[in-house]
Order: structure tokens, then sequence, then C-alpha cells
């Protein structure tokens, strides 16, 4: 459940709406951060789970720090100057504070959103200390780790299992095919995917006139991803619409047939989906009820082998 800030604006009773919508279709993790709205995320789905707790998984992260000058410079996001800290002291107050957000006395899954980078370098294994100590608290149930190279993910997982990996893949991004994800097969760590619709380009609903809103992060995403770019998107729009008998066959969307390809991947545990409306909740939540016969997902292979390079 990211919010807020990235897409402009996310309406919080839509949000709410959503999530009980995905909770309604059967959808039973929910992942966010304390970064995601400056903590508003975890209080919409503190507020949307009120009640429901027993159904739902959740999953949070720490690491990323605004609120004061605290570890290693991590960039300005969205205005304001992020730092990334991972010492025991801090992933406990982050936690903490979490868990006041989303009204719980634990979470299912704390991540650690991002490694950690100099200068204020935190030894992974005083790190992973504190995630096995707050777990033997009652606090966590699971560790889990984002945005991790290869090298990264070992380190940690030579120092007690890692139960999760979150990272980016999607029919656009396979970086980790190779390294990351089968590592994660081979050690029963389970990969969930983000970005898995490219913020929206894979819905099929972006073609190439597609304005985004004032302070909607993509109105900067022709500078910095080339599928963004309006003729690289026209080829998208082109490949989708060869696809058209296939959301026939399966009476299913674009988006619904690209999760189910993301799904289908024999690395790939969990697929998660950002869903502002109730429509897109439902939408993307159905997605799992598919099942699409191998041939078509080789089909699908086969055109984004085929598929230009973006120029
Ligand atoms: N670990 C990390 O560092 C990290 C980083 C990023 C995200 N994440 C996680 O991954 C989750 C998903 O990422 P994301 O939301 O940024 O990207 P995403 O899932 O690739 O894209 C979400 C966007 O796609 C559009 N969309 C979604 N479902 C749709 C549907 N059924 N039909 C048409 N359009 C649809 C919506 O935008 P429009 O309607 O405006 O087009 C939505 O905001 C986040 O909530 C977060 O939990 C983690």
């Amino acid at each position: 459940m990211d919010t807020a800030d990235y897409y402009n604006n996310t309406d919080t009773k839509e949000a709410i709406r959503a999530i009980h919508a995905a909770l309604d279709q059967g959808i039973r993790l929910i992942d966010t951060a304390p970064s995601y709205g400056w903590g508003a995320a975890e209080k919409i789905v503190g507020k949307a789970i009120s009640g429901r707790r027993d159904q739902v998984e959740i999953a949070t992260k720490c690491g990323v720090w605004w609120k004061s000058e605290r570890g290693s410079p991590n960039g300005i996001k969205n205005g304001k100057a992020t730092y990334i800290c991972l010492s025991p002291d801090a992933i406990e107050t982050q936690l903490d504070d979490s868990l006041r957000g989303l009204g719980v006395d634990y979470v299912d899954l704390l991540q650690v959103h991002k490694p950690s980078i100099p200068p204020d370098l935190t030894p992974i294994e005083e790190t992973m200390d504190c995630l096995i100590n707050l777990k033997r608290k009652g606090k966590i149930r699971a560790i889990g780790v984002s945005n991790m190279s290869l090298q990264q993910l070992k380190s940690y997982q030579s120092i007690a299992s890692v139960d999760s990996n979150q990272l980016r893949y999607s029919m656009l991004y396979r970086d980790h095919e190779s390294d990351v994800m089968p590592f994660c097969l081979s050690h029963n760590i389970a990969t969930l995917t983000y970005w898995s619709l490219e913020y929206g380009l894979l819905s099929g609903k972006i073609p190439k006139d597609r304005n985004f809103a004032p302070g909607d992060f993509r109105n900067e995403a022709e500078h910095w991803h080339p599928w963004y770019k309006s003729h690289n998107r026209e080829k998208l729009m082109s490949m989708f619409s060869g696809w058209h008998d296939l959301n026939e066959k399966y009476s299913c969307t674009i988006s619904q047939l690209v999760l189910a390809w993301t799904a289908a991947q024999p690395t790939v545990s969990h697929v998660l989906c950002g869903s502002k409306t109730v429509d897109q909740s439902i939408d993307n939540a159905t997605a799992g009820n598919l099942n699409i016969a191998s041939a078509d997902i080789k089909r699908m292979e086969d055109d984004l082998i085929a598929l230009d390079s973006p120029d």
C-alpha cells in the first residue's frame, strides 16, 4: 500500500474502500512502509483493518528515515530529505511508531527497506540481531529484506534465515531473474515483486497521450524510464492489442494478464500491486483466480522477446 505523495494524493476514503474490496476478494497480504506518505499509509491501513486484523497479514518495513537526520543521506524524496539507518535502536523506534500507526501489537513481516549505505554503515549482524530479538519479543512474526543485491542477500541469510525478499520485477524489468530470484527459490525465501504493473504502464491504460495529474511522479517518468516515452508506450499498446483474444478467452483485462504472467514465473511467490480504487482492487485481486494455459504464457513471453527495445 503505497500512497499519496508518489501518485498525487490518493483519496483516503477510496483507499480504505479499496483495501476492504481486496480483503473481500480474499487478498490476505498488505504491504506498506513507514515512509509511504510519511506515516499516512500505515494509518490508512490501520483504519481499514480495524476489526479485521485476523483476516490479514501485514508487512511493513524499516530503515528509511525522514523525521531526523539519522543515518546516511538517501536523497530527497517528494521534497523531504531521507536517510537510511538500520541501527537496532532506530529499527525498534520505527517499528513502535509503525505499530501505533497501524493500531496493532505485532506485524507479520518486517522488511529491511533498503541495504545500509556509507557513511553510516550498520553491520548486518547488528541489524539481524535486532530483528531476531523483535521476533522473540513477539513484535514481528517474520524477517524480510528488500532491494538487495545477491551479495547483500547472502550476507543477511548467512546470519539467520531470511523469510522474504521484496524486489522490483515486471515484464519490462527482469534484472534479478538470473541471480537473486533463483537464490530465493533454492533457499525457500519468498519473493514479493513490486512495480509489476510498472506504475500502471502495464495496465494497458496508459496510451501515448495520457497526461498525469500535477504532482504525480509519472510526469517525470519519460526522463528516466524509457518505456514511458510516448512513442515507446505506443509499442506496448500495440503488443497489448495483439492479446485481445486472450482477454476474451479468459474474460480478463490486460492488467490481469500481466499479473497472471508475473505470478506464473517459477521464482515469484507473491505479486504486489498498488490499487487506488475499488475497481482496480477487484481487478487486481481477481487476477489471482486466473489460470492461464502454459502455451498462452509462452506466447506472451515470445511477444515480450520480440518487443523492440525502447528507444
Ligand atoms: N520495496 C520497495 O522499495 C517498493 C518500491 C515501490 C513499491 N513497493 C510496493 O509495491 C506496491 C506496488 O507498487 P506501486 O503501486 O508503486 O506500482 P504498481 O503496482 O506497478 O502500479 C500501481 C498503479 O497502477 C495503476 N493500476 C493499478 N491497478 C490497475 C488496474 N487494475 N487497472 C488500471 N490501472 C491500474 C494505478 O495508477 P493509475 O490508476 O493512476 O494509472 C496504480 O496506482 C506498493 O504499494 C508497495 O507496497 C515497494
